[in-house]
């Protein structure tokens, strides 16, 4: 197995129902925070972890993630004739020169697991990430570079984890295990989305995965488990009993931008930070008299 990480895959089949009706025809990985759409934010953040062949798992109504990643000839042409440089190099930021994509329509929704299970014949016997767009990562260093750094010493999948409300448990896959150093544990127990009754810890599983390649034969070998989807946490808890998995606690923020509420601090505090809108935004919320 060669165990540089060069490749992404970005699950974005998904229809995005709790974005209704913004998200009936566009994806909701298009939705912008700020000024840049939620794919965006995850595949540069892929980048900064030097990954340069991003996969994106798609479906029906998803073709704006390919227009978005591709050259736009009209506009560039016109910005360039109207000698706006600044915006034409924003442009051509987003897909820079030496990335490449790969697109793999996932045909049916059968779950997560299934959704990575289609591109094993883009992966290969690679190690890859995978990225839940859904979840807006901000760390520095960017968190799927931290994961990389785990995973180049210790070979084996690494998984993005975060202590979560007992309270939230149904929405994450949970993991428990032992300790191995401040931020690393070895995983022994994952089980995808438990009660808070029956939950094995609070350390739930973030959208940033560092997989090994073996996870898709034990990914075909699923049937289907919660919410009657073929699950990757079930995927990892069967790779687990032939390799070690890690759980790495990552350093910085993550916003849940797959719920409106999550949507909307992201949108507050990435405005705040925002080079060109954020001193102006700040004095618009101090003045704002909010009960
Ligand atoms: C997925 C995974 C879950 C993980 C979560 C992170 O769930 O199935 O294990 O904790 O992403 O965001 P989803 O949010 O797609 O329901």
């Amino acid at each position: 197995m060669n165990s540089a990480l060069k490749i992404a895959v970005f699950p974005v089949a998904g229809l995005g129902t709790r974005f209704l009706p913004a998200t009936k025809a566009q994806p909701k990985e298009m939705l912008p925070v700020v000024d840049k759409p939620l794919i965006q934010y995850a595949v540069e953040e892929a980048y900064a972890a030097g990954i340069r062949h991003m996969v994106f798992i798609t479906g029906r109504s998803k073709r704006a993630i390919e227009d978005h990643f591709d050259t736009a000839y009209e506009l560039e042409s016109e910005l360039e004739a109207a000698g706006k440089q600044t915006l034409l190099e924003l442009l051509r930021s987003v897909r820079m020169e030496d990335m490449h994509f790969s697109y793999v329509r996932q045909h049916r929704m059968l779950g997560l697991g299934h959704a990575v299970l289609c591109a094993e014949h883009v992966v290969g016997n690679k190690p890859f990430a995978v990225l839940l767009a859904d979840d807006l990562m901000v760390g520095e260093p960017p968190v799927l570079a931290q994961m990389t750094e785990q995973f180049a010493r210790l070979g084996r999948s690494v998984l993005a984890v975060q202590e979560v409300p007992l309270e939230h448990t149904r929405r994450y896959g949970i993991v428990d295990g032992k300790a191995i150093e401040d931020r690393l544990t070895q995983v022994e127990r994952i089980v995808e989305k438990p009660a808070p009754e029956v939950a094995p810890s609070r350390i739930g599983v973030a959208g940033r995965y560092i997989l090994t390649p073996a996870i898709f034969r034990h990914l075909k070998q699923l049937g289907s488990g919660a919410g009657g989807e073929i699950q990757l946490t079930d995927g990892i808890a069967a790779l687990m009993a032939e390799e070690a998995v890690y759980a790495y606690k990552y350093q910085g923020k993550r916003y849940d931008c797959g719920s409106k509420e999550g949507f909307l601090q992201a949108t507050v505090e990435l405005a705040l930070q925002h080079s060109e809108v954020g001193p102006a935004f700040k004095q618009y919320l101090q003045q704002l008299q909010i009960q």
